[in-house]
């Protein structure tokens, strides 16, 4: 195992908004930050990872009024949905970040006062049309054609009143050319061109209160009670002031979707720092939509919307078949930074993958070695030539499966590990050692045994690699082949080795059972 003498690699979520149940987008983003986590730690990187609960702003201030209950009390009653779904997906976060925490607070306030002090924010008059849905103000250039307002405005509403504005104008030279220095900054790349062109276009100062009368539900600001932080000010600062008890500033990845990229991360965040004399982050990744039936998913919609026949949603597929069966499902079928569509069709190949290939390969080696050895793993006794073959094949995998990885490309680095797998299916049928335990001869017993040795070994291997995307499945692979329940997970372990030599085995196990109630669903590879 090797620890790396650094700052630990810090990573973190969007945090989500307070105002709904969790969905397939928020589950995704977990998992997806917490596979890059889990490929960090196997590196011996030590790390923190960060995720938590947007609760502030006019959505929630209106959902607990609908509801009946204090603000708060609606933000505890989803903070416990999001945190139960956290557990529920395995998310291995050191933390959990609400804006309403007091340590969240002081130091929002304490950046406002900064920026109050250096001259970075001042207070304007300002009259302008307001969008109630998306709590800002909005343009006549973003009017329709016919002069109305885009629905996704909801109620507009003229106003005058009295603001504080953050000079974002002031600094977009500098952003412009930092970003063009960085490359890299953004993934995927393509985005971080796309901000450089948004940013060619003069932009506005942001108005960061808002006055008490329309909104209390937020951070007040420290030199003015009348008015509150406008909240993506709010929201950005979690990832700062949750990283000031572990001193783990600046982070290396945020972790987003592609809608709150532009501006809130891409500008927003960075001149917020800048301006405040803070480091930025390494990275902003942002990712892309699921999407069902070609419509983002979100908590408004669901499948069964449009009278379409009732499909599970993936969160109830997940809680039927298994969270590691719905990770491997999220990482194998998006690429990370497009969009994708989640379909329950795509789902039960998944589980079929799951099931025929690795499940299968795990059951027979098992079962063969239970039923022809005694139980326990045989040595290799004969063919190092075929050993060597097998190792290069590993070595070429697990270079390819670790790479590609490393440049977050999950789905094709999980192709690349079924590649293995079907050729570990491949030898153990060409091998048939079933046939070779009818044969009297011992030069076939000792074929026999090679070739459990060989499959129990490309298992091990296999499930070391996949425990980032697939830790539960991972673990019980390692135990099922007598390996101690903590079997871990580095790199160091990722070997062609004889560890399992004289190991005794646990058969007739099932990994990836199928619920009865979906047995029905059609067949497709
Ligand atoms: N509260 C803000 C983020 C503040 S971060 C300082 C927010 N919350 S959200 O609940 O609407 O979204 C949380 C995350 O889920 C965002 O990164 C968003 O892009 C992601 N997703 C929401 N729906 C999604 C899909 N349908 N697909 C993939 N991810 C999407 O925005």
């Amino acid at each position: 195992m090797r620890i790396v003498d650094m700052k630990e690699f810090y990573i973190t979520t969007a945090i989500d908004y307070a105002n709904g149940a969790p969905h397939l987008g928020h589950a995704y983003e977990k998992v997806l930050a917490d596979t890059i986590v889990r490929f960090k730690r196997m590196e011996g990187i030590s790390s923190h990872f960060l995720t938590g609960l947007d609760e502030h702003g006019q959505k929630v201030q209106q959902n607990a009024q609908k509801m009946g209950v204090s603000p708060q009390e609606c933000c505890d009653q989803v903070a416990e949905l999001f945190q139960g779904l956290c557990k529920e997906l395995n998310i291995s976060n050191d933390d959990y970040i609400r804006t309403t925490q007091p340590r969240h607070i002081k130091i929002v306030q304490e950046l406002l006062q900064k920026l109050y002090d250096s001259g970075d924010i001042y207070k304007a008059d300002y009259n302008g049309y307001y969008s109630v849905r998306q709590e800002q103000f909005v343009q006549d250039k973003d009017r329709n054609p016919d002069g109305t307002w885009p629905e996704l405005f909801g109620e507009v509403i003229e106003i005058t009143e009295s603001n504080y504005f953050f000079r974002l104008a002031k600094h977009q030279d500098w952003l412009r050319q930092y970003l063009e220095e960085h490359p890299g900054f953004i993934y995927p790349e393509h985005r971080q061109k796309n901000v450089i062109e948004f940013l060619k276009e003069p932009i506005s100062d942001l108005c960061i209160s808002r006055p008490k009368e329309r909104l209390s539900w937020g951070i007040e600001l420290p030199f003015d009670t009348n008015f509150v932080t406008y909240v993506w000010f709010d929201a950005l600062t979690n990832y700062y002031s949750a990283s000031l008890e572990k001193g783990c500033w600046p982070a290396d990845i945020h972790v987003i979707g592609k809608d709150i990229l532009v501006p809130p991360h891409a500008v927003y965040w960075p001149i917020m720092l800048h301006a405040c004399g803070l480091e930025l982050p390494k990275m902003i990744l942002a990712h892309g939509w699921w999407l069902s039936r070609g419509a983002k998913v979100s908590k408004t919609k669901t499948a069964a919307d449009d009278n379409a026949p009732k499909e599970k949603t993936a969160i109830e597929l997940m809680r039927e078949y298994g969270v590691d069966v719905f990770r491997y499902y999220v990482m194998r079928n998006m690429s990370v930074g497009e969009d994708s569509d989640y379909a329950e069709e795509l789902f039960m190949i998944s589980q079929r993958q799951l099931a025929n290939d690795l499940g299968n390969m795990v059951n027979r080696t098992l079962n063969m070695i239970t039923k022809y050895c005694g139980g326990v793993v045989p040595s290799v006794v004969v063919e190092e030539e075929l050993e060597s073959k097998l190792k290069e094949t590993w070595e070429h995998a697990k270079t390819q499966y670790f790479g590609l990885a490393k440049t977050f490309q999950f789905n094709m680095a999980l192709q690349e590990l079924w590649v293995f797998v079907a050729g570990l299916n491949r030898y153990i049928n060409d091998r048939a050692p079933w046939k070779l335990a009818k044969s009297e001869d011992v030069k076939d017993r000792a074929r026999l045994e090679t070739s459990l040795a060989f499959s129990a070994e490309g298992l091990r291997l296999a499930a070391v690699a996949l425990a980032p995307v697939m830790p539960t499945i991972a673990e019980k692979i390692q135990t099922l082949f007598g390996l101690p329940v903590a079997a871990n997970v580095f790199a160091g372990n990722l070997d062609w080795s004889a560890v399992l030599a004289g190991k005794s085995v646990a058969a007739g196990a099932k990994l990836f059972p199928r619920p009865e109630t979906v047995d029905s669903v059609p067949q497709k590879k």
